[in-house]
């Protein structure tokens, strides 16, 4: 089947960079992005470019190319479907918050509603894609609901998970190392490598079937997480040893075998999907009674969330063992650079363990909105303040502690803000972004990541 409409259900981080990009390198094929979220939608209309709801570096040209030729976002879910040849599903797909599985599984509730959504509406032969990560054997599932509610027609399911990350979504796209697809159904498999086949070389695309498909995806966010807990457990031991984490980093990373990349230690990984995709693995390790399995990919995060909280431990630990009454400037609140997501962003966990030490937390981020911050901490959110200059952030503060690497924060003239704040002034570098031997020349107390004072 040769596409020329695609729906695409879902309108987030994922559905709207990689529709965009498949309308824009896809001229011939019409693209609707359908959620149910109003204001999301009025977001990815919005004339002003700056108010896309997702920043991403790029993303603003490839809709202003694409957006009213052949790419169009909605509300109407029903006319989107009814009018496609090839269904995404990209909803979001958190681990479960009740029941059983409950802060462990994959809560699919999302990915059922549209499957009886797209076999309700649908009156002509649909291929079916999950873009969405999800746990193997979902298809299963999927193909189930479809042809026991369907109206006949013939549903065909492919596996098309997204690896695209977030700050580097666009360029992701537009080169991804490979596009991965699985399916049972030549033919289905097919029409959609031709839609890829527009822009990535046919050697990147990677054809399997269905499961290892859903597979590979769990997998290799589990591998690049197990990567980054792995370079943070060697900070810890860094820190006692005068050890450099950073100097051992390529030191390893230059051996081919191991390779450079994901070996930056950091207060810790964030995002939405690491830590989700991880549970998510352990969760079916377990329903298969693999509980090896389920341990040692555990772990992973065990190690992610003891680097946290020991990063917010040591701040008051320096502090003279209390952080009751001072302010602490935290520049950064974003997960990653480049990107205004905060889903799971280790500054929240920072944030909330300083103000149970009742600390005054000031926070400044180049692209978080204040209003996501304060929904990101709830009620602690009374003990905080948010500056939109980094100059008035660590004003008269103790200490300031960096959370995301945003490049601006080290262009900034640290100097002044030196003389703002209160003395001793500490720094506590999350990301290793800053110049040690320079900071220190200026007269703060600085402590970086994986490497001792
Ligand atoms: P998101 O929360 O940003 O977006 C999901 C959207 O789906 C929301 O806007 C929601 O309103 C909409 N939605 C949910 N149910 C719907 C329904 N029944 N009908 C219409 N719209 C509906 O999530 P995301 O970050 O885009 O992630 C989506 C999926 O992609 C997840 O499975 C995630 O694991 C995976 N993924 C995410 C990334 C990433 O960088 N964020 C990368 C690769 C894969
Ligand atoms: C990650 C994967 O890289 C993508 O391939 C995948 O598609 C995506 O998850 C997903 O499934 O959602 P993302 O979470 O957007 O992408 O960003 P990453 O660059 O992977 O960073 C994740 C976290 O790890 C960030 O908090 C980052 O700061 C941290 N990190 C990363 C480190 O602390 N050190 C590193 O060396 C690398």
């Amino acid at each position: 089947m040769k596409i020329d409409s695609i729906c695409c259900i879902g309108a987030g981080y994922v559905g709207g960079p990689t529709m965009a990009v498949i309308a824009q390198k896809c001229p011939n094929i019409k693209v609707t992005v359908v959620d149910l979220n109003e204001a999301r939608i009025a977001a990815w209309n919005d004339a002003d470019f700056d108010k896309l709801p997702v920043y991403e570096p790029g993303l603003a040209d490839v809709v202003k190319e694409a957006r009213g030729r052949n790419l169009f976002f909605s509300t109407d879910v029903d006319k989107a479907i009814d009018e496609a040849q090839m269904i995404f599903i990209s909803v979001n797909t958190p681990t479960k918050t009740y029941g059983a599985g409950k802060g462990m599984a994959a809560d699919l509730k999302y990915i059922e509603l549209c499957a009886r959504q797209i076999a309700r509406i649908a009156k002509s032969d649909k291929i079916v894609v999950e873009k969405s990560t999800l746990p193997v054997r979902t298809a299963e599932a999927i193909k189930s609901i479809l042809d026991n509610t369907g109206n006949g027609v013939n549903f065909q399911i492919l596996s098309n998970p997204e690896f695209l990350a977030e700050g580097t979504a666009v360029q992701d796209l537009h080169n991804p190392d490979r596009v991965l697809i699985g399916g049972n159904d030549a033919e289905a498999i097919q029409s959609l490598v031709d839609v890829y086949g527009n822009w990535v070389p046919k050697e990147r695309i990677l054809t399997t079937n269905v499961w290892s498909s859903e597979l590979s995806k769990l997998t290799a966010n589990a591998f690049l997480a197990q990567r980054v807990s792995s370079i943070n457990a060697i900070s810890e031991l860094c820190e006692k040893t005068e050890a450099d984490v950073s100097e051992v980093a390529k030191a390893i990373g230059m051996d081919s075998r191991i390779g450079s990349k994901f070996l930056k230690a950091s207060v810790g990984f964030g995002g939405s999907c690491f830590q989700k995709d991880i549970l998510n693995l352990v969760y079916i390790a377990k329903s298969y009674g693999l509980h090896e399995v389920a341990d040692y990919w555990e772990q992973v995060v065990i190690m992610n969330d003891h680097q946290k909280h020991r990063f917010a431990k040591n701040i008051v630990r320096t502090l003279y063992n209390t952080v009751s009454g001072k302010k602490i400037a935290m520049l950064g609140w974003a997960f990653k650079k480049d990107t205004n997501d905060t889903r799971e962003s280790a500054a929240i966990n920072v944030a909330q363990d300083l103000l149970n030490e009742e600390a005054k937390v000031a926070v400044y981020d180049p692209k978080v909105e204040p209003a996501q911050i304060q929904f990101d901490l709830g009620e602690q959110f009374e003990g905080v303040t948010i500056e939109n200059n980094p100059y008035e952030t660590c004003k008269n503060a103790h200490a300031v502690a960096i959370l995301t690497e945003w490049d601006e924060f080290v262009t900034y003239d640290w100097q002044k803000i030196y003389d703002g704040m209160l003395k001793p002034a500490f720094v506590f570098d999350g990301r290793n972004i800053l110049d040690k031997q320079k900071m220190k020349a200026i007269g703060f107390i600085y402590n970086a990541v994986g490497s001792s004072n």
